[in-house]
């Protein structure tokens, strides 16, 4: 039988992963599809929330800080007691009507903070341990080929530095066993999707539907389980040979042209 053909309630049986901002959306679906598969899951944030897998072990802590992510990585490797996978998920989007100069500066290196120095700042704190476990790493950024326009300037390019210090870390990794990769995802219904969303749509005068419809693939929302799919792909050995490479999960939304 192929090493690929496997039992997908035991792919992750003995995998220790760490998923950021795993108490809701995105990373809450991400925790519980490793814990699916077998994984014991620590998430990390600054609170729980309902949708916060029961079986994954929280730690607390702002990340926005180098202490408070050296915080979250030592103590969910102590946790753990190792590291197999890590997803660098947490992220913010806030928007500033009407132009990217209506953002402070205090704004720009808080946006920096959450969505780009935070999971650099976790992945040094745990790299020794994915060089000796041959880990993987999956970053989540955000959006598709294109630019983000002027009231989110300050995330797409947070979200820029990570997409390109990853490709980076994937090159210098690499001889030493550990793949890094990149989720990018486009419109997905999650409590903090949602608030942007909302945003938007209520400065443009739109319903949700007439947002959603310049999505290529019927029109549609995604939902946080079809990114947790793809972030548990790019993490498991089914993606061995597979580093330095972004999975957009937009339904062709930033990705695809327009006719
Ligand atoms: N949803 C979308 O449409 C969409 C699109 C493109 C990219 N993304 C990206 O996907 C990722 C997940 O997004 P989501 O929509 O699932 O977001 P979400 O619903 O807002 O969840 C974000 C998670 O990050 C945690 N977090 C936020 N600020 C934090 C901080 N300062 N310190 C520690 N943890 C913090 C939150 O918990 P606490 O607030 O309790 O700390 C929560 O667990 C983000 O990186 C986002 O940029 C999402």
């Amino acid at each position: 039988m192929s090493e690929y053909l496997l039992d997908l309630t035991k792919e992750f049986a003995g995998r220790r992963v760490l998923v950021t901002g795993g108490t809701r959306g995105i990373g809450a679906a991400t925790a519980q599809r490793f814990i699916d598969g077998g994984a014991k899951v620590v998430v990390t944030a600054r609170n729980t929330h309902a949708e916060t897998p029961k079986s994954a072990t929280f730690i607390a802590g702002d990340t926005r800080t180098l202490e408070g992510a050296q915080k979250v990585a030592r103590e969910a490797i102590a946790a753990l007691g190792g590291l197999d996978i890590l997803i660098n998920n947490a992220g913010a989007a806030r928007l500033h009507l009407p132009a990217s100069t209506a953002i402070s500066d205090e704004e720009w290196v808080d946006s920096l903070n959450i969505n780009f120095l935070a999971a650099l700042r976790i992945t040094y704190a745990s790299l020794d341990e994915l060089v000796k476990t041959k880990g993987s790493i999956v970053n989540v950024t955000a959006g598709g080929r294109i630019a983000f326009g002027g009231p989110m300037a300050h995330y797409g390019a947070a979200k820029a530095a990570l997409n390109n210090w990853s490709e980076s870390l994937a090159k210098e990794v690499a001889p030493k066993g550990v793949r890094v990769n990149i989720v990018s995802p486009g419109p997905i219904i999650t409590p903090g999707g949602d608030e942007v969303r909302n945003t938007i749509t209520q400065a443009m005068g739109i319903t949700d539907a007439q947002f959603f419809a310049t999505v290529p693939l019927e029109g549609r929302a995604g939902k946080a389980q079809d990114l947790a799919e793809a972030i548990v792909f790019l993490a498991s050995q089914r993606a061995s040979y597979i580093t330095g490479d972004t999975l957009f999960v937009g339904g062709g939304w930033g990705t695809l042209a327009g006719i």
